[in-house]
């Protein structure tokens, strides 16, 4: 039996679909890089296996998930302190998903908001895959007994699905096996906004490239997106509270704050009074100061994919290794001979 007094242990993912948005940065990859400065080990995934829940171009694919390994690393993530690998090989993810499909029950999945908004009132037409896509991410978080999940605040829902089924696992099997994963959610910008429509997040799959930075604009872009960037009339108030009822206000201000390593209440010192005349360019300054750094170095290391390729199967061997003997464990709690 592995050990069940579980050690500190990060696990996060982000999917290989698109490109990588500063919603991506600031909620997911930001805190990634903390996390793994801290006490924890720390294992981060490429999940190309759930990109295929949705159609995507398996040319486009590969190299986006190389592209995605080439984010995390300009971004501070280190191959010798973090293990860095893509999914799909590490087999035991899904072997233990399968696991899962029989732990979590039809209506757990059916009341999950992602799946009714992705496959909205074409459900007949969606892939089973989008539906069971929950279990598949519980298994990533606990094949490897990952005690701590970074991520931002659209994924609470998956996280909260994630400890009901380690708890029914253990519930119904008898045990202590699986941890109850602690979510991860802080920062001053755990929900970045689009920048065109505040009650939207920022996300890679909006039609409008304006509403959102990614982290391959440059810095041009970067400051264009920023200034044409929806507002309304009045200047910021003088502290936080303020912002309540103006949602296109308060996201550039919770993106300043996080770019600039600040809670938003000390942001103020800097920004509190002054009009989006005077506050747009400061933020565009710190975007570009903060963001551009990485999209360089993200394109450096996009010129050798097979240096990336070689990180990505040498974070998999590292990956099974702590994988293999805990998906032993399971099956052998489930019943499997052998
Ligand atoms: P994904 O690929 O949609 O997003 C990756 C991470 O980025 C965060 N994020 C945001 N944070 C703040 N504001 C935004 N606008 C924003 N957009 C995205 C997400 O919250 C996430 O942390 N199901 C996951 C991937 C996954 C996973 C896992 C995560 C698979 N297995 C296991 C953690 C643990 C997803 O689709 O994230």
């Amino acid at each position: 039996m592995a050990d069940t007094k579980f050690v500190p242990r990060v696990f996060s993912g982000i999917q290989p679909s698109g490109g990588l948005t500063l919603g991506n940065y600031l909620g997911a990859i930001k805190r990634f890089v903390e996390m793994q400065e801290g006490e924890f080990e720390t294992i981060f995934c490429m999940v190309d296996q759930h990109a295929i829940t949705v159609r995507q171009d398996p040319a486009v694919l590969a190299d986006a998930t190389r592209e995605l390994c080439a984010g995390f690393m300009a971004a501070g993530l280190d191959p010798e302190k973090s293990i860095l690998f893509n999914q799909s090989r590490v087999p035991e993810h899904a072997q233990l998903a399968w696991v899962f499909n029989c732990v979590a029950r039809m209506g757990w999945l059916n009341r999950m908001t992602q799946w009714k908004d992705k496959a909205g009132k074409n459900q007949e037409n969606a892939s089973v895959g989008l539906f069971a896509y929950p279990c598949l991410m519980a298994a990533d978080i606990l094949v490897y007994h990952a005690t701590h999940v970074p991520v931002g605040m659209d994924q609470k829902q998956h996280l909260e699905l994630t400890r009901d089924i380690a708890a029914k696992f253990n519930h119904d099997y008898g045990v202590d096996f699986f941890p109850l994963t602690e979510p991860v959610i802080g920062g001053a910008a755990t929900r970045v906004m689009s920048l065109r429509d505040g009650s939207q997040k920022m996300s890679k799959s909006d039609p409008s490239d304006m509403s959102r930075i990614n982290m391959t604009d440059d810095a041009d872009a970067i400051a264009k997106k920023i200034r044409k960037a929806k507002t309304d009339a009045d200047a910021l108030p003088s502290e936080f509270a303020g912002l309540e009822n103006r949602p296109e206000a308060r996201n550039l201000v919770c993106v300043y704050a996080a770019l600039a390593d600040m809670n938003v209440d000390d942001a103020f010192a800097d920004i509190g009074g002054r009009g989006f005349g005077e506050f747009k360019p400061m933020l565009a300054e710190l975007a570009v100061e903060k963001l551009a750094p990485i999209s360089a170095e993200m394109s450096r290391l996009m010129r050798d994919p097979s240096a990336i390729d070689a990180i990505l199967a040498a974070g998999a061997g590292r990956a099974r290794d702590i994988a293999g003997p805990i998906l032993r464990d399971a099956h052998e709690i489930v019943g499997f001979a052998g």
